[in-house]
């Protein structure tokens, strides 16, 4: 599958068109970012960021709403008065159910000549819809680009169906299937600390690395989201997606340029490399988890089961854990475990790249454990630091891990935008390669469905854990059998 991306005309005026301007996400994470490249002057000339939703509400009122739910999003001392107003301005409010009319009102607003991104930021059951009402009212022409959020259906099948529908109408190279992860400055950054250096290519295989690991815990609970986060579990809204685009990017090929099609072949390759799992493997290498009341942060928290709207005897898991390989010469026999949960002792996402320890234990006193290891922070810090072996001061030979620490605040001054933004500027400026694409999102589905099949044939609930801990027992001991263990 090719993707020709067509290179926007940054001059032109450009219209930013929310479906789901109302939603959560359009006021906690997209207008801030608009505002952000509003402030840093990142938006094309004459931009209008045009809000759909089904609130009977003026504009007026729509800016009294943005006001109070989305500015407090706006941190880091970014927020000006000024600017504020500027971005305000930005913004019109169109009411419209897409389930029940078509999109004139939005087509009136049509400029000639203006370039035209729809952020489809609504439950993706209305995608469908949403594309064939767009193109009924005319408003997909070559110049048109679609941003779909996730999740991106619920499995192959549902997946494969959104993509025939998005794609009656648009191109590949007018699709940008986001994950949010991808435009996280840590994950870019690994793209450069594995193919802008030649010194760690040579290492970055098996035998010489013995394991991988990577975890995205969250703090937060299920919080207001049940509706949603009950029919989906960890698994649909976190691995499926941004562990294994992490995966990607750590186990990828070199790509023959920054050209999207030579990324994302390569990172096909890998999602088409991973091993499928039996019924059996499922039982034995992966662990679902169920947070119950415990602790966070000293206050006592609820169990998702007391969640508000969370059916009384729900079997959704709020953490997986897993054993899987990538059946290539270079991951040969390297497990990579990957974790996800909400409600873990603290927010804390890393990749852990284990390298093997020295074939012969020359220093007597040598500690146990591995020498080296590779960590990439992600979140709430970022930071990479290359774990090695250094001597105790003093006369014996004594070893102990220091970490060299590549300090990328202090290296570089320059404002760190959110992922969001970054990936909001690359829609405008038609950069592909930070975004799915489509037999991407299906080979990871490919490889996820026969797990959740295998967990609702197996018909286990989910293992317990206490709110504000690392996860279930089990997942400990999917590592231990393998004689590693989770790094915190
Ligand atoms: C979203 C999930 O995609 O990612 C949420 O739907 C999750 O459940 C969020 O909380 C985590 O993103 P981040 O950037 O806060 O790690």
């Amino acid at each position: 599958m090719t993707s020709t991306a067509q290179t926007p005309d940054t001059s032109l005026p450009l219209d930013m068109i929310i479906f789901g301007g109302m939603g959560d996400l359009a006021m906690r994470k997209l207008l801030p970012a608009l505002y952000m490249a509003h402030l840093h002057g990142n938006l094309p000339p004459a931009t209008r960021i045009i809000s759909t939703g089904r609130q009977d509400f003026d504009r007026n009122a729509y800016l009294a709403f943005v006001e109070e739910h989305s500015r407090s999003f706006i941190t880091g001392g970014a927020f000006t008065d000024e600017a504020w107003r500027g971005f305000l301005q930005l913004l019109e409010y169109v009411r419209i159910d897409v389930q029940q009319e078509g999109l004139d009102a939005l087509a009136r607003l049509s400029r000639p000549g203006a370039e035209r991104a729809f952020y489809l930021a609504t439950a993706p059951s209305l995608f469908t819809t949403i594309c064939d009402k767009l193109a009924q009212a005319g408003l997909v022409d070559r110049n048109a680009r679609v941003v779909l959020e996730k999740p991106l259906g619920r499995d192959l099948a549902s997946a494969i169906e959104i993509n025939e529908a998005v794609g009656k109408y648009f191109e590949e190279s007018q699709i940008y299937r986001i994950d949010h992860y991808l435009g996280k400055e840590t994950v870019q950054n690994l793209m450069v600390l594995r193919f802008g250096n030649s010194i760690l290519e040579p290492l970055w295989r098996a035998p010489n690395i013995t394991s991988v690991q990577i975890t995205v815990a969250e703090e937060v609970g299920v919080g207001s989201r049940a509706g949603f986060y009950d029919s989906t579990g960890a698994m649909r809204d976190m691995v499926q997606n941004h562990l294994l685009q992490l995966l990607c990017i750590v186990a990828m090929e070199p790509p023959a340029s920054l050209a999207p099609d030579a990324v994302r072949d390569e990172k096909l390759k890998v999602l088409r490399s991973l091993r499928r799992f039996s019924l059996a493997n499922i039982a034995r290498d992966t662990v679902r988890g169920q947070y119950v009341r415990g602790v966070s942060g000293n206050q006592e928290v609820k169990g998702y089961l007391e969640e508000s709207n969370v059916p009384a005897d729900s079997s959704t898991e709020t953490f997986v854990a897993l054993r899987t390989y990538v059946d290539t010469w270079r991951w040969s026999k390297v497990p990579f475990y990957l974790r996800t949960g909400k409600r873990m002792q603290r927010r804390s996402s890393k990749i852990v790249i284990e390298f093997a320890n020295p074939p012969f234990p020359l220093f007597p006193e040598t500690p146990g454990g591995v020498a080296n290891r590779l960590v990439i922070e992600l979140q709430p810090e970022e930071a990479i630091k290359l774990q090695l072996m250094a001597k105790q001061p003093g006369s014996g030979m004594q070893m102990q891990q220091v970490a060299l620490n590549l300090d990328l605040q202090s290296a570089f001054s320059q404002r760190r935008a959110e992922a969001y933004e970054r990936l909001l500027i690359d829609v405008v400026r038609g950069r592909l390669t930070h975004f799915m694409r489509r037999d991407e999102l299906e080979a990871a589905w490919e490889w996820a469905d026969p797990i959740i099949d295998g967990w609702r044939e197996l018909g286990e609930k989910p293992n317990a854990y206490a709110a504000g801990t690392w996860g279930p027992p089990e997942s400990f001991a999917l590592l231990a059998r393998d004689g590693f263990s989770w790094v915190e």
